[in-house]
């Protein structure tokens, strides 16, 4: 008797239980494996979930025919991140513009895996080496502005992590996953896709909701021609803007970083153009974005906790009015307009203790 037709599902290929029908009369030795039923298709390849094996070509072709003396251009950047492959990312809700349940983000470098609390070599990273050398070399070579002047150490940005991100646009958030100061560059042929950064945002513990955060405290940093140097853990969020694709890169040090396993270090620089800060770095970088943008000393002292509680921290500290603002309420800055003050430590804004250890 004729065995019944099986129609083909949506990707072409027979439903399970036929595939299973077709396994167990499929050709067998004396043993009872399966033999070998040669075919001229070729082997099939699994690929890592996200990037892409041309974009990691055209990084590789771009770095080898690049001189010692020359610079990668933004259009090499940019040919590259045109060739990656972006995977959707559910899991960064809290800058999901409304209505969407995704962005087209992945991080390279150093990424903490919380459930072990485990620092690894991201998988695109270690998949297309040459992606991260590139935007790796890209920062050295195109420093943030509010570096320039710095010597020793700051001279170049630290950082462990590059989120490279597509058609984002973040709505107001803080950062939750990293040390806090962060590089950011937006490229692409695109108008607005500004940074509006709330540089007095004194944290969750002042201001729990980021959205009653006053338009008239922001500044607009503009990074779509040079790198900027912000303070991650205060608010921000991408100003509107129309045209093009628009990727965005931002570079910043990964809490937990320091779990990362001796083994792993030995090859990071070589291979992914990577190199680890030193922890007291990070505090002076810290400072140096709060500065650059006018975070103001604080203007109440906080509560003394009292032993087995949580201090209530009053709601309008360490917020002052800004004293000019542009028609949209929206004071115009450059880095380096204010005088550098001291500002409350970049790390008060960690919840305590205090550790480079779980965030975000
Ligand atoms: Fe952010």
């Amino acid at each position: 008797m004729a065995r019944p037709k099986v129609d083909l599902g949506a990707d072409g290929r027979k439903p399970r239980m036929a595939r299973k029908r077709a396994s167990r009369a499929a050709p067998r030795d004396a043993d009872g494996k399966k033999k070998a039923v040669p075919t001229d298709k070729p082997p099939r390849v699994r690929l890592p979930r996200s990037g892409s094996l041309s974009a990691d070509a055209v990084a590789l072709t771009i770095l080898d025919g690049l001189g010692v003396d020359q610079r990668l251009t933004d259009e090499d950047v940019i040919s590259v991140l045109d060739a990656w492959k972006f995977s959707p990312n559910y899991r960064r809700v809290n800058v999901c513009p409304e209505g969407e349940k995704s962005v087209q983000s992945d991080m390279l470098g150093i990424v903490r895996i919380r459930m072990y609390a485990k620092a690894v070599v991201a998988v695109s990273t270690r998949a297309f080496p040459a992606v991260t050398r590139l935007l790796c070399r890209y920062i050295r070579e195109q420093q943030p502005v509010e570096l320039s002047g710095q010597t020793g150490s700051l001279k170049n940005f630290p950082f462990t992590t590059i989120c490279v991100n597509k058609g984002y646009k973040a709505k107001r958030h803080r950062d939750v996953n990293n040390i806090g100061p962060c590089a950011c560059r937006a490229l692409g042929d695109f108008t607005g896709g500004s940074l509006l950064h709330w540089p007095r945002d004194a944290g969750p513990r002042v201001v729990k909701d980021v959205k009653d955060l006053d338009l008239a405290d922001a500044v607009t940093i503009d990074h779509t021609k040079k790198f900027h140097v912000f303070h991650g853990m205060r608010a921000h969020e991408v100003t509107p803007y129309s045209g093009g694709t628009r990727y965005s890169l931002v570079y910043f040090t990964a809490t937990g970083y320091t779990w990362l396993e001796d083994h792993l270090k030995v090859d990071l620089y070589d291979k992914y153009g990577l190199e680890l800060p030193p922890p007291e770095l990070l505090e002076e970088l810290g400072t140096l974005a709060d500065n650059a943008w006018g975070a103001p000393a604080p203007t109440a002292k906080r509560p003394k906790r009292k032993s087995g509680t949580r201090a209530a921290a009053p709601k309008s500290a360490n917020v002052e009015t800004p004293k000019s603002g542009n028609a949209e309420g929206v004071a115009k800055s450059t880095p380096g307009e204010h005088a550098a003050i001291r500002v409350r430590p970049w790390s008060a804004l960690h919840s305590p203790p205090f550790t480079l250890g779980p965030l975000h």
